[in-house]
């Protein structure tokens, strides 16, 4: 069984992937974690994201930098969303992503494209989304625990910023599959989204 759950930055589509990867017995990958890397990678280098072959160059990085902290930064957050939008990029995770989708025994994947461009044939695909003051206010208080001390205006800024970017690039853009299931967690615990999420994949699996 493949799970799918896109969204938005802060929508909750982290929590609620994981929730769900447990849920069902099933791996679990945050493909956001990737062009994470590759913003890494590239500031590492000294390249520029914006050039596409400076960004490419950096997509071969070692898999011991997947589980670098500082990954979870706001700053490589928008690096990433600017890396994300070149389609060479794109292409060059493509297979790692798609593999992981297509294991024996299936898997759970959170992205911005997972339902519609790596498995579109997933078997319950999820859009979780929330309004950008309500995804701001979360961001913010997941950076302050890590110790950033940026605005909750400057945060809502960079969301709105890769809001715009993921959604408007020609390539793989952040829009929700014909047949995913929109879940809205503006006004839900984290406990009541992932409730509705296995309800959503159980009715899903059933039909
Ligand atoms: O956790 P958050 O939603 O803030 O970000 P993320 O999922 O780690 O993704 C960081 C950036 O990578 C996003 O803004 C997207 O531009 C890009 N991304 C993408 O293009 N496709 C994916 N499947 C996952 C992330």
């Amino acid at each position: 069984m493949i799970i799918a759950v896109d969204g938005p930055a802060a929508s909750g589509k982290g929590t609620i992937a994981r929730a769900l990867a447990q849920h069902f017995a099933l791996p679990y990958l945050d493909t956001g974690l990737l062009y994470r890397a590759v913003a890494a990678n590239v500031t590492r280098l000294e390249l520029d994201p914006a050039i596409e072959a400076d960004a490419v160059a950096a997509c071969d990085f070692d898999d011991s930098l997947l589980e670098d902290p500082l990954l979870r930064s706001d700053e490589i957050g928008s690096r990433a969303s600017v890396v994300s939008a070149h389609p060479l990029v794109r292409a060059a995770l493509f297979h790692r992503q798609k593999r992981f989708a297509y294991q024996e025994g299936g898997a759970v994947l959170d992205g911005r494209d997972i339902g519609t461009v790596i498995a579109p044939d997933a078997n319950a695909k999820l859009f979780v989304r929330a309004t950008p003051n309500i995804r701001a206010k979360r961001r913010h208080a997941e950076l302050r625990e890590r110790g950033s001390t940026l605005s909750l205006d400057r945060v809502l800024a960079d969301i709105r910023a890769r809001d715009l970017r993921d959604s408007t690039r020609s390539t793989a853009p952040l829009v929700p599959a014909h047949d995913a299931a929109l879940l809205d967690t503006s006004f839900l615990s984290i406990e009541a989204s992932v409730q509705r999420a296995i309800a959503i994949v159980d009715a899903r699996i059933a039909r």
